[in-house]
């Protein structure tokens, strides 16, 4: 069997999207098992997408010998022990954006990894979003000559699950949560150069009585081929999901909008069963997706990496590219708290989570002051 077989852990909103997404390229990949501690959750899900074996322990999932890739769709602070225990098991492995919480964790996964001789795959889908794929191949020709700005953001009314705004378990909030895909998406279109410096605004507008997380953040990115990135994520916005780009060379530029660029502009009085993630209402003025999950990517995606697993791809996101995003993530952080711009490498240890170096800018300020941009502590 050329297939991959493949076991999720966690069986809510991201579990569903992978599960779609494997269905949707049969002659490469199967989800043959899921794991979900939630009692009668994992039997449901697998009842749902016609999964054969469900367990509530992903220990179980690991040790299920027809599994050979992991997708980790559990809470960010899980990702990290699951990624090593997989690893341990002889699983490859998908992990869903961010990696993890700390740049110690990054790099104990990539090494598990590395050690076990599987494949640690980070889950970005923007570099697989068809119509993104489109402004980066048009790049990549010249057609905007040299590209020196490039502009992403992701916005949205706010998570889904509790989890997401309690940063113990985050790690943080709109930027860890939507940042990660940004900055990932910038520094991939520009044919990943080193991000030379990071630049934030964070603030917490709407959700104070929910969070102590940002719900809105304007981050630069300075790359060392001279390039900018700016990237905006917010928690804050009713309507359903916005996600787009702008291109900016000196011989022209593009514009996507990845969702209502794609949509059915709707009016309906009475409304209808779903138009977008994350949109309350259908009713009124509306813009209805389709081919939700192939305008994202996550088929494409996973097919790239089951295709990595089956040695007929190279990965194009791996740890490292989870561990550079994470970097800027701290810098983003870090930046937000001291108000002023932090230079990389930024290689803060023994800090708990990204949201720590914002909400206390003396641990930032000890961190750079200790001579952390550029060594270690
Ligand atoms: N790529 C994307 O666009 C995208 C979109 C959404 C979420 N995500 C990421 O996917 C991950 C999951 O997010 P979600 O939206 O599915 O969250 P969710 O709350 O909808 O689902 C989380 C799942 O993890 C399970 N879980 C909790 N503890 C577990 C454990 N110990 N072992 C196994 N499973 C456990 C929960 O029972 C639940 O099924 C997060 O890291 C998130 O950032 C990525």
């Amino acid at each position: 069997m050329s297939h991959v077989r493949i076991g999720i852990i966690g069986s809510r909103f991201q579990a569903d999207c992978i599960a779609g997404a494997v269905k949707a390229i049969p002659e490469d990949g199967e989800v043959v098992a899921v794991a979900s501690p939630t009692k009668g959750h994992a039997a449901d899900f697998a009842k749902r997408h016609g999964i054969p074996r469900a367990y509530t322990d992903y220990r179980e999932l690991l040790r299920d010998t027809a599994v050979e890739l992991v997708s980790i769709t559990a809470p960010n602070r899980l990702h990290a022990q699951i990624t090593i225990d997989a690893a341990t098991a002889g699983k490859h492995v998908v992990c869903e954006k961010p990696l993890c919480l700390t740049l110690e964790e990054a790099d104990a996964m990539i090494d598990a990894c590395r050690k076990a001789g599987v494949l640690l795959l980070y889950a970005e889908e923007l570099f697989f979003a068809p119509k993104y794929l489109k402004a980066k191949q048009m790049a990549d020709e010249g057609a905007f000559g040299r590209v020196h700005l490039v502009k992403q953001g992701e916005k949205h009314s706010g998570p889904h699950s509790d989890w997401f705004w309690d940063v113990a378990q985050s790690g943080g909030g709109a930027a860890m949560d939507l940042g990660c895909h940004r900055i990932a998406f910038c520094w991939w279109f520009l044919g990943k150069p080193n991000i030379t410096s990071v630049y934030s605004h964070m603030a917490t507008h709407v959700h104070r009585a929910r969070t102590e997380g940002d719900d809105e953040t304007l981050t630069i990115l300075e790359f060392e081929n001279g390039a900018v990135g700016v990237v905006e994520n917010s928690w804050n916005r009713p309507g359903g999901m916005d996600d787009g780009i702008e291109v900016f060379g000196d011989k022209g530029q593009t514009y996507a909008d990845l969702l209502m660029g794609n949509a059915l502009p709707t009016y309906s009085d009475v409304g209808f069963g779903y138009a977008v993630e994350k949109a309350a209402t259908t009713r009124g003025w509306t813009y209805p997706v389709f081919e939700e999950h192939w305008n994202y990517g996550f088929p494409q995606e996973m097919r790239h990496f089951v295709r990595c697993v089956r040695g007929k791809e190279t990965p194009i996101a791996d740890g490292q590219t989870g561990r550079v995003v994470l970097e800027a993530l701290y810098a983003a952080y870090a930046s937000a708290g001291l108000g002023r711009k932090v230079t990389l490498p930024f290689r803060p240890q023994g800090v708990t989570k990204p949201i720590d170096l914002w909400k206390a800018p003396d641990l930032a300020a000890r961190h750079l002051s200790r001579g952390l941009q550029g060594g270690n502590a």
